[in-house]
């Protein structure tokens, strides 16, 4: 296939060549930020799963690093690394570390196609995540089941001892187990059969969060991705309670709510390891039929949990993390555009017309007051229409034939727009990340710009701050 670089994203991580799927082991180590990723290292193609690596310290930069953990091929037994998740053991539970130095533990799903089967292995490195070595003793849990995978584990403090979350895929559920030393694991309950259930569930995680910002009022959420294949929202949540063996659901089994409302936003883990009880998911923005070459997959920006308190409920709130506004604020004043608080009307403003903005390389963070106007937002590339109707209360994206949407009222009569335009994805985050909705798009050549537009009235454009990120 013909190299693609107009799609290749500049500030949202991608494999350097070949296949690239979930974000794994996603941890952050004295002052950097480690992600591993499903990854092909040989083809463009799902297939040779093993654990690619970058770090970043900005999160925006990302250092490519050989494969961390490369598929096992024995005489009958070919091993696939699936996802997982990866913690830095600092009291040396797991026995592992060397030289008093902690060892960081890579705790994945062992693949075994052959065999039709899926148990959970342990790996651990002693050179700060470059290489592992596989625990002799493997696996560590092993249900004797084909479906069973993508384990998340975290420390739980209070406890002191490891938490994991992992999915039986086929059966809508999680389970949860516990451990003093990463090689033993008890089970200690399962949750399943409520939320969406339609599809599979993967890539489960739990997370410990304060409600409102209150360290009174902590809550857990429960992320689950649920069907890869044409779902219209692929990641569902749930909040509620845990007492250290069992969740409980804050809400009614059937109630359903989403991560993201866009097709492509899928297998998002939290960080673990972060400071000051900040907690920060990466997710995989899946490619369907990605037309992309030499590389295939792309990461969603890093985005900061919050849960808040609404009037639907406790909810989840997400915004591009925090940690990369230092790097926005020190890009050159030629790549930064503020506007003032203006009308905007049928004559659709062009950004792009300012030095820079004319890159598909943007990121727009925009507040509007709404007016007479029935929809309003922005055009980009030429094809591609963020938009927000007043009628439907409504944030919708729509390229070409194909329309995504989600309802959210706005805030006072105010809509803010987060727009994070990357070549080929499109992120919206909507009043402060209350709802978010993430898809890819794959513009002609020619097609760049970025314009603020109105249809059948006007807006008023309160604030408008964008950045150009192209390098
Ligand atoms: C999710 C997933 C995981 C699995 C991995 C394999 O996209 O199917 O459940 O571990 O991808 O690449």
């Amino acid at each position: 296939q013909e190299a693609t670089p107009q799609w290749r994203p500049v500030y949202h991580f991608t494999a350097p060549k070949n296949w690239l799927n979930d974000p794994n082991g996603l941890i952050y180590i004295d002052g950097v930020y480690h992600l591993y990723y499903q990854h092909n290292p040989f083809e463009n193609k799902w297939g040779h799963m093993s654990w690619g690596h970058a770090t970043s310290k900005d999160l925006i930069n990302w250092k490519h690093l050989p494969v961390a953990i490369p598929e096992i091929e024995k005489k009958d037994t070919t091993t696939w690394i699936f996802s997982g998740s990866a913690v830095l053991d600092e009291h040396n539970s797991s026995g592992f570390g060397k030289n008093g130095k902690a060892p960081i533990v890579a705790i994945y799903t062992a693949d075994q196609p052959k065999q039709q089967k899926e148990s959970q292995f342990i790996a651990f490195s002693n050179d700060g995540g470059l290489t592992y070595t596989n625990y002799s003793g493997n696996p560590v849990v092993d249900i004797q089941k084909k479906d069973f995978r993508d384990p998340s584990v975290i420390w739980l403090e209070d406890q002191h001892k490891w938490l994991m979350t992992v999915a039986v895929p086929a059966e809508h559920k999680v389970q949860f187990y516990s451990s003093e030393n990463l090689k033993n694991w008890e089970m200690l309950s399962e949750f399943g059969n409520q939320g969406d259930t339609r599809k599979i569930w993967e890539c489960p995680s739990l997370t410990p969060l304060y409600v409102d910002g209150d360290p009174a009022k902590k809550k857990w959420l429960l992320m689950v991705s649920s069907g890869n294949q044409d779902a219209a929202t692929g990641m569902q949540y749930f909040t509620g309670d845990f007492d250290g063996k069992t969740f409980t659901n804050d809400n009614k089994p059937e109630s359903q709510l989403f991560v993201d409302y866009g097709k492509t936003f899928y297998a998002a883990i939290p960080y673990n390891h972060l400071p000051d009880n900040r907690q920060m998911m990466i997710g995989w923005l899946m490619p369907f039929e990605t037309p992309t070459s030499p590389w295939r997959g792309q990461m969603s920006i890093p985005r900061d949990l919050q849960l808040k308190t609404t009037a639907s409920g406790i909810r989840l709130f997400q915004q591009p993390s925090a940690a990369i506004s230092t790097y926005l604020h020190k890009l050159p004043a030629a790549k930064k555009l503020t506007l003032k608080a203006q009308t905007i009307n049928s004559k659709a403003l062009e950004l792009s017309s300012s030095k820079g903005f004319n890159t598909n390389t943007n990121w727009v963070d925009a507040e509007f007051t709404i007016g007479t106007a029935t929809d309003f937002g922005f055009k980009i590339a030429e094809q591609v229409v963020v938009g927000y109707n007043v009628q439907r209360n409504e944030l919708y994206i729509r390229d070409g034939k194909d329309v995504q949407h989600v309802g959210i009222p706005p805030a006072n009569n105010k809509i803010r727009l987060q727009v994070l335009v990357d070549k080929s994805s499109v992120e919206v985050f909507v009043n402060d990340g209350e709802k978010v909705l993430t898809t890819l798009i794959f513009p002609d050549k020619a097609a760049t710009g970025l314009a603020v537009f109105a249809e059948n009235g006007d807006v008023q454009l309160n604030t408008l701050k964008a950045w150009d990120l192209s390098k």
